[in-house]
């Protein structure tokens, strides 16, 4: 049996890419969650090579997804950007929810950035707040690593600290030094495409869940089972269900991410700066 989303599959869909951006090689990839896009617009020397151009890549479907791969510079890093990602809400298996990451992995960055739009459920949460994950809830019902083993991959992969500790460090620092707050927290990621109800939001919190969302699990296991190291970053977009009692839009979802994204975008980019290979480790 063939496997769709293979590491050979990743490999043609990364050829496809190398022909139009040519002799750069990203170090590591982004994957830009709702409304947070803007960022692609900040990536030096850039090249948009849309979802469709991409052997393998279904276009986006998601309003406040703009569907396209970008290479270029950013923080003095070569990096790959994905502005718009594929969801198992929208009907996809997890493994092509996924898929980008081999991708990213298939053009050399063994280093990734997630981020998404995620509901706020611990208290210590305001909407408007960036949180760093530290370790996320698979609720999602899937795993992408479900099917014929890939020789590219662990077969088990070790999910402890699947969110590096050392660019954790980064993160802190990064925040610490431009001033920004940066909460910490467990992301559970659920199927959607609903938002929750109040009482499953009150059951993520007893959990230990401190956002929920509906993304980004699945990259994370393959990153993991494809040894790559890991940060994450969720904007809290809106207080998840039950927790103020307001209704849940994803209108609201796009307009904090837009009142939020100068801030996410120098945490990024300072991010990548200062986590240029030498210095990995570097307390600064
Ligand atoms: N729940 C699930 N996904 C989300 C939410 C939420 O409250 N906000 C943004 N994405």
């Amino acid at each position: 049996m063939s496997i769709k989303y293979s590491a050979e599959a990743a490999g043609r869909a990364a050829a496809a890419i190398n022909e139009r951006v040519g002799s750069r090689h990203a170090t590591i990839g982004i994957v830009l969650g709702s409304g947070l896009g803007g960022l692609s617009k900040t990536i030096d020397d850039a090249v948009r090579i849309p979802f469709g151009d991409i052997p393998g890549f279904p276009d986006a479907t998601v309003v406040g997804h703009e569907g396209a791969v970008i290479v270029g510079a950013l923080g003095g890093r070569e990096v790959v950007a994905l502005s718009g990602r594929f969801h198992v809400y929208e009907g996809h298996p997890a493994a092509l929810a996924a898929f980008p990451v081999r991708v990213f992995h298939a053009l050399g960055a063994h280093e990734l950035f997630v981020s998404n739009a995620a509901g706020g459920i611990s208290p210590k949460l305001a909407v408007g707040d960036l949180m760093m994950i530290s370790d996320h809830l698979n609720l999602m019902g899937t795993n992408p690593l479900v099917g014929e083993h890939q020789d590219s991959d662990l077969r088990f992969p070790d999910m402890t600290d699947a969110y590096d500790p050392g660019f954790r460090r980064i993160l802190r620092t990064t925040a610490e030094r431009l001033g920004i707050i940066l909460r910490e927290g467990v992301y559970a990621g659920l199927l959607g495409p609903s938002y929750e109800t109040p009482s499953e939001v009150k059951m993520l919190r007893l959990l230990g869940a401190d956002a929920v969302g509906m993304s980004t699990v699945p990259e994370v296991i393959v990153a993991r089972a494809l040894r790559m190291r890991v940060a994450g970053v969720s904007c809290i977009t809106n207080a998840a269900a039950g927790v103020t009692g307001a209704a849940l839009s994803h209108a609201e979802v796009l307009e904090t991410t837009n009142r939020v994204s100068a801030t996410f975008e120098s945490l990024v980019t300072e991010f990548l700066s200062r986590s240029a290979a030498p210095q990995l480790t570097a307390v600064r």
